[in-house]
């Protein structure tokens, strides 16, 4: 029997951030995790800035804290995993090297993998705009993973969009202008449900044909409004997704 369409119960979770195994956020992590397997999902996400500089200790440390998760865990690099999004200013950006190297520690930076139904699509969206032979590569994977048939939930780090799909570029956050339209065409009509990215450290939701959902972060909120730690768990079948929000306690000591 077919099982596209079945209601699939997802725990997504973003921006991790940790160091050491006796960090706050590597805590903090547990602790959302456990939080998380307590609403008995179908299918574990996490949104990239895993660790807070990609090395091989840092992935080990993640893998560690996942294997005995007896669901699928898939997983997309952030900024602080293999580089920042490439415009003018910025250091540390994305490079072959740090791609390769991420590769060696964590495996492909973009993937595809199946369950209940939907087609996952897990996008490296450091490489947007990088003019690396890697983004080339990766915009001919998307592109023919759109092809498959059945809905499709796409998981990225940046988000393509903070407020609106034309809003300006030539900054740390969204993807350019540019290559969003590009992405966002490509996306349509194609059973996209939702993109799901981090990066923000905060809740972010937008809608337009497509649930746009950046996650809130299991390590730190963004300081200046305190919206704090958690995850999300979201509810989807193709045609309706439903998503609750998840506090996380800090280790922090409050301002
Ligand atoms: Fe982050």
């Amino acid at each position: 029997m077919s099982q596209v369409g079945k209601p699939l119960r997802i725990a997504f979770l973003s921006d991790t951030h940790f160091v050491e195994a006796d960090d706050f956020n590597y805590k903090q992590w547990q602790m959302a995790l456990e939080k998380a397997k307590s609403t008995d999902p179908d299918i574990y996400l996490v949104g990239g800035d895993i660790t807070n500089s990609g090395s091989k200790k840092e992935a080990e440390l993640f893998f560690a804290s996942i294997k005995d998760i007896n669901k699928p865990v898939l997983f997309v690099p952030g900024n602080h995993d293999i580089g920042n999004k490439v415009f003018e200013g910025v250091e540390g950006t994305i490079t072959s090297e740090r791609i390769a190297y991420y590769r060696e520690n964590f495996g492909p930076d973009f993937y595809a993998e199946n369950h209940h139904g939907y087609q996952f699509i897990m996008l490296n969206s450091q490489l947007f705009q990088s003019g690396l032979p890697e983004e080339k590569e990766q915009m001919s994977f998307l592109k023919k993973q759109l092809e498959v048939e059945g809905p499709k939930i796409i998981l990225i780090h940046n988000p393509l969009f903070l407020n609106c799909v034309d809003e300006p570029g030539g900054n740390y956050w969204n993807a350019e202008p540019e290559v969003r339209k590009e992405i966002l065409d490509l996306l349509a009509g194609k059973g996209v449900v939702a993109v799901l990215s981090g990066h923000m450290h905060k809740l972010i939701v937008n809608c337009t044909d497509i649930l746009h959902l950046s996650c809130p972060p299991t390590s730190f909120g963004v300081p200046e409004i305190h919206l704090g730690q958690g995850f999300v768990v979201l509810d989807v079948t193709p045609s309706n997704i439903h998503f609750q929000l998840y506090h996380v306690e800090s280790l922090y000591e409050k301002p």
